[in-house]
């Protein structure tokens, strides 16, 4: 019997992406069924390069499709400054090969492969939300076969894009507001999360030392800018996965979340009624703590496997 976790991830790679992405593709536990790219770290091109390049470098078969080239309204800004002017500053990974690419659009993708899978899939979602947005709408009918929407995005207290604002859900808030407020169920990894899920130098000297995938991360960490190398490198992405790996490694609770899309000042913040002021229903599931320990072992053990 197949037990595997069908998953689509939809993504913007971005370093820390690549990490969780190659996790995920060498997880037992996961079938990943496709890859979305979506413009977020870099443009939408260029992110659509780096999921092939990672494919190319780990020999996997996965459909790649390309989605969205900037937010629904908002004016699109990229996040070179963390993860350089490629996207995956760092390692030389060469020419991708091609064949993994879709003709078909990333929405139209997700649809297709939702609708086929007998049972229902799971979405990693770990860049802007444009995409998912776009097939809520678009094509509501895929609701009933989601299974959940598991997505590195938000934050219970502050931002990292803005003062409020996380970069994911700030740099697309409307699509944020159409997925919290689509009645799918809803899991979110937030920046709290990514700030405490850290690699500190003895780790990548660990990972360093596995192989090819080692080398190649190791690359990646030296140019990446998610914090910084010597106090810690914020895993924001990996988040997302560690819950369908790990779950236990977290604290969670049921609450109600929304997005602010009509403030200049906290356009993208996430409100986390975490004390129920709002008085509305429970809308998502929210991390509200990892355990930091059970993490590092997660992520340096997974990344092992990646060969
Ligand atoms: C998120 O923003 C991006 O730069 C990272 O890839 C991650 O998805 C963290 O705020
Ligand atoms: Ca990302």
């Amino acid at each position: 019997m197949d037990i595997k976790r069908k998953l689509i991830i939809d993504t913007d790679p971005g370093i820390d992406d690549a990490i969780a992405i190659a996790i995920a593709l060498f997880s037992e536990k996961l079938d990943v069924k496709l890859i979305t790219t979506v413009a977020g770290n870099v443009s939408v091109d260029l992110v659509t390069e780096n999921a092939l390049r990672l494919l190319t470098f780990f020999d996997k078969k996965v459909p790649v499709a390309k989605g969205a080239g900037e937010p629904l309204i908002q004016k699109f800004l990229d996040a070179k400054d963390i993860h350089g002017a490629t996207g995956m500053d760092g390692y030389e990974f060469g020419e991708p090969d091609r064949s993994n690419l879709l003709e078909e659009h990333a929405v139209n993708a997700m649809r297709r492969v939702i609708l086929e899978s007998e049972t229902p899939v799971t979405i990693a979602a770990i860049g802007p939300l444009t995409n998912i947005a776009l097939l809520l709408k678009m094509y509501p009918e895929v609701k009933s076969n989601i299974d959940e929407i598991v997505f590195m995005g938000g934050s219970i207290t502050r931002g990292n894009k803005t003062v409020m604002g996380e970069f994911n859900i700030a740099t697309d808030p409307e699509a944020a507001k159409i997925v919290f407020d689509s009645g799918i169920n809803l899991l979110m990894a937030g920046l709290d999360m990514g700030l405490k899920a850290l690699v500190h130098p003895e780790d990548s000297e660990k990972i360093k030392i596995l192989g090819k995938t080692g080398d190649m991360m190791y690359s990646l960490f030296q140019k990446y800018r998610g914090g910084s190398f010597k106090t810690g490198l914020k895993m924001y992405d990996s988040c997302a996965v560690a819950y369908l790996l790990c779950p236990e490694m977290y604290e969670l609770t049921d609450t109600f979340i929304d997005v602010e899309t009509s403030s200049s000042l906290t356009l993208g913040c996430t409100i986390v009624d975490l004390k129920g002021y709002l008085g509305k229903p429970a809308n998502a599931k929210v991390c509200t703590d990892i355990n930091q320990d059970m993490f590092k072992k997660w992520f340096i053990s997974s990344i092992e496997k990646c060969i």
